[in-house]
């Protein structure tokens, strides 16, 4: 795994994390890397230009089973491949979820969480049934019975749309955890959609468990799954929605007709980053935990800050301790651009990417002290 030498040249190709803002920031907010992609990508892009010919395509043929192997020996997940729907993002897949269950028109959401987590529910028209979560041995957590407790004050049809492991806060939630949460929702008959995109790239010895592996096969849940997040191919739209239970795949299958399809050479990279990208994907795991260690550091040096790492993903949810509304300025005029805290429902936090070189977060860490 290599951080670029010069992550400013992605100035160059477009990248919404570095064109966004001005040249004088440094950009540690949208949830990509400054790592070039494992070596089997730009293989399978030099063969694809080297044929020439960008036609209508299928997926490849080896894409279920690098998901069906993939999920048993990382996550001990057993699944039909049959139950996997292809989809051009976990967004969208999250969106379709809700498209093909009208009558969900509840929605519990954790907050703070990811930006759409609020969008798509309000766009498709439905209620938000905030669940709020708060810090607890080191990442977010909700408080005992308070999913039970957003259910209860329902009034149609819940659904349950989680974030696991939880962006912001990194949280790992834990199989007892997760039993209960499908326990809940099957008493409530709320369909479970959950957004594991971050699910491989744990820092700690804890282990992802999928929403789909501790429901019954009966049961309604949708997991969401890519490997674009942990092999830093966001730009090749590619994801994997999981569906156990026939009636609910069949109702979002139907929501597929007629929407963008994944590239036939998404379905290829996907594929050989799940088969090929080990060695890199380690790399990558040692780089990242040297960076927050980094983080850590720093943190003893700043106990104004409230500073959430967890122990998933490469970002940190920063929150002031005494309530300083001006943070996300205060570090945008230092020249750090990290995400506002805002669209994620909390005002007063910040969300710094830490996947970038130990030289640009140094960089920025140094500009954030003079901030504060
Ligand atoms: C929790 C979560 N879900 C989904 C996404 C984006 O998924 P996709 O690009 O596949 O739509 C992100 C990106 O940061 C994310 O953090």
């Amino acid at each position: 795994m290599q951080w670029h030498q010069n992550p400013a040249e992605r100035r160059q190709h477009s990248s919404a994390k570095w064109c966004t803002y001005s040249d004088n920031e440094l950009p540690l907010w949208v949830a990509d890397m400054d790592c070039v992609s494992p070596p089997c990508v730009n293989e399978i892009l030099k063969a694809a230009i080297q044929h020439g010919i960008f036609g209508y395509g299928l997926e490849s043929p080896g894409f279920r089973d690098a998901w069906v192997t993939h999920l048993k020996l990382r996550h001990q997940w057993e699944i039909n491949p049959d139950w996997i729907c292809p989809v051009a993002g976990v967004v969208p897949g999250m969106r379709m979820a809700l498209m093909a269950h009208p009558e969900c028109r509840d929605i519990l959401i954790p907050s703070p969480c990811y930006p759409y987590f609020q969008t798509v529910p309000k766009i498709e028209g439905r209620t938000h049934f905030p669940v709020n979560l708060w810090p607890q041995n080191g990442a977010l957590y909700p408080e005992t019975e308070a999913i039970k407790k957003a259910l209860l004050s329902t009034k149609n049809r819940p659904a349950i749309l989680w974030c696991n492991p939880q962006n912001p806060g990194g949280t790992v939630y834990c199989e007892s955890f997760i039993k209960n949460l499908c326990a809940e929702a099957e008493n409530a008959n709320a369909l479970i959609i959950s957004d594991e995109i971050w699910a491989d790239l744990i820092l700690s010895e804890k282990s992802h468990v999928p929403i789909g592996k501790m429901a019954p096969e009966n049961q309604p849940t949708i997991t969401l799954m890519a490997a674009t997040k942990t092999f830093n191919v966001a730009g090749f739209g590619c994801a994997v929605a999981i569906i156990p239970e026939a009636n609910t795949r069949k109702r979002f299958k139907e929501t597929l007709i007629a929407m963008p399809h994944v590239m036939p050479i998404a379905y290829k990279i996907t594929e050989a980053c799940l088969k090929e990208g080990q060695d890199w994907y380690q790399g990558l795991i040692e780089a990242l935990r040297a960076n927050k260690n980094q983080i850590t550091e720093w943190a003893k040096s700043h106990p104004e800050l409230s500073i959430i790492t967890g122990d998933a993903s490469f970002l940190a949810w920063i929150k002031s301790r005494n309530a300083d509304a001006y943070l996300n300025t205060r570090f945008c005029n230092a020249g750090v651009r990290l995400s506002g805290g805002t669209p994620f429902g909390d005002p007063e936090a910040v969300r710094l990417n830490f996947g970038c070189s130990p030289d640009t977060l140094t960089e920025a860490l140094n500009r954030m002290n003079s901030a504060l």
